[in-house]
């Protein structure tokens, strides 16, 4: 946990940046996988970690705007809680950690809603993505569980997204040491894979290393001889000699900052020919958008730098064709790049996707519709503070290729028939971290190894 100061100053200029009224802020529950007390591992909200910092169930949170207050509710835990789970501190002994000393039962929080509510005052809060919250909120609000999203306060969405996209220099070392672990878990992938083993190996080993650190992976681990699969969460493969192996996967510290790194490597011991001229290509296209990362620059022309070396690369192989400008702008590269370059991280891996994009991502400009960038989840000029992935890819798709050959698609800038002769390549990716600084970027962790040189070197 950090100090108590941080989480008090974190809510003082939240508060400060809205008009007035309550901001509601519902911890996450348990989230039960086949029965009650059968639970998938619990992940508090992401929001409620950074105002509140208690990382257990059954809690909210609310902020008087007006009054200058913050105030925690939940119960203490019973004797069959402690009995089977364990104990815990009070409620008012934990919420002393984050500088909050006030705290009532969790029931309590009805009665300071109704009561802002009968006052006519505004009572703000976030969209929720778990069915739990949405009707713990209507019944809180005295509203239909389908109008609670459209209830959920722009004012206070947009001000969270613009404090939290800002990382402090304390969340950058907590996000730097996600990063080393995950680099950690990315080597040990790489030094391990050999033919004949399972996908479900590499994905134990990830698994256990972030872990043994602390946290847990930051999302589903893809590792996968089917890297053209963009989340392919499948580990049902065993890896055979000429396979590409694709390691997408990163930590989350135990205060829930995440890492998040990809790599690709061969399966044999070299990468073969054919292997080696993609792989190259890609990470050409990484070395340039990572060169392109700066204050001020939209991160859309990050991508595009990236989508243009691409383009350009497989020119030079045949498998594409045409104006390369007029290409971009008709989303060619797509067909091989069906996604975007990176995404804004913290304490999500994806960084608050929970409130949306065109905010976070976007400063709330619209999404353009287009295959591809469609899928771009991060577009705006980066600043100073933000901490981003930068991960362009080249993925062989088949179904994808036969569809735009059947029905036409950019068929101007494709050569299907080239085209066609990689349609069982797979995937390449690499991604790293970064954070914008204020003349540049700096790659957050310690270096991961990615050079053809440097990956061969590991493989043994
Ligand atoms: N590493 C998974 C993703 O960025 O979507
Ligand atoms: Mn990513």
């Amino acid at each position: 946990m950090f100090s108590k100061e941080t989480y008090t100053g974190r809510r003082e200029a939240l508060a400060a940046s809205l008009d007035g009224g309550l901001l509601v802020f519902p911890g996450n529950n348990e989230s039960p996988m086949n029965y009650a007390d059968n639970c998938y591992d619990f992940r508090q909200d992401s929001t409620f970690l950074y105002y509140f910092g208690l990382n257990q169930p059954e809690v909210a949170a609310v902020v008087d705007v007006d009054a200058g207050t913050a105030t925690i509710f939940g119960d203490e835990l019973s004797i069959d809680h402690i009995v089977w789970m364990g104990d815990l501190p009070t409620v008012a002994e934990r919420a002393e950690k984050v500088g909050v000393s006030d705290t009532r039962p969790f029931g309590a929080v009805a009665d300071v809603v109704a009561a802002a509510r009968a006052a006519g005052r505004a009572v703000h809060y976030l969209p929720p993505y778990r069915a739990d919250t949405t009707l713990w909120l209507a019944d809180l609000l005295g509203m239909a569980p389908a109008e609670v999203a459209d209830g959920a306060s722009l004012d206070l969405l947009r001000a969270v997204v613009d404090q939290r996209n800002i990382k402090s220099d304390e969340e950058v070392a907590e996000i730097d040491r996600a990063v080393e672990t995950s680099v950690a878990m990315h080597v040990a992938a790489i030094r391990m894979a050999h033919p004949g083993m399972n996908e479900a190996e590499i994905a134990a080993e990830v698994a256990r290393i972030a872990k043994a650190a602390g946290g847990r992976t930051s999302f589903p681990i893809i590792a996968t001889i089917h890297g053209e699969t963009l989340h392919n969460h499948a580990h049902v493969n065993q890896m055979s000699d000429g396979d590409l192996f694709l390691l997408d996967t990163g930590a989350e510290t135990a205060l829930g900052y995440a890492g998040d790194l990809s790599s690709t490597f061969p399966v044999s011991e070299r990468f073969s020919e054919r292997q080696r001229t993609i792989y190259e290509l890609q990470l050409a296209s990484q070395v340039a958008s990572v060169e392109a990362l700066a204050p001020g620059v939209p991160f859309r022309d990050v991508h595009f730098t990236g989508a243009r070396v691409i383009f350009d690369g497989l020119k030079d192989l045949g498998i594409m064709k045409g104006d390369t400008d007029e290409a971009l702008a008709a989303g060619a590269h797509a067909v091989v790049f069906p996604c975007g370059t990176g995404h804004m991280m913290g304490l999500d891996v994806h960084d608050m996707e929970n409130l949306g994009e065109v905010w976070v991502g976007y400063a709330g400009e619209p999404k353009s519709t287009q295959f591809g960038l469609k899928s771009l989840r991060l577009a705006r000029p980066l600043e100073p503070g933000f901490v981003v992935t930068v991960e362009p890819g080249i993925y062989f798709i088949p179904q994808l290729m036969d569809l735009w050959r059947a029905d036409g698609t950019c068929a101007e800038f494709i050569n299907f028939d080239e085209l066609d002769k990689w349609r069982d390549f797979g995937g390449v990716r690499n991604e790293e971290d970064f954070l914008i600084t204020a003349d540049g970027a700096r790659r957050l962790g310690p270096h991961k190894p990615q050079t053809v040189e440097e990956i061969e070197a590991l493989r043994g």
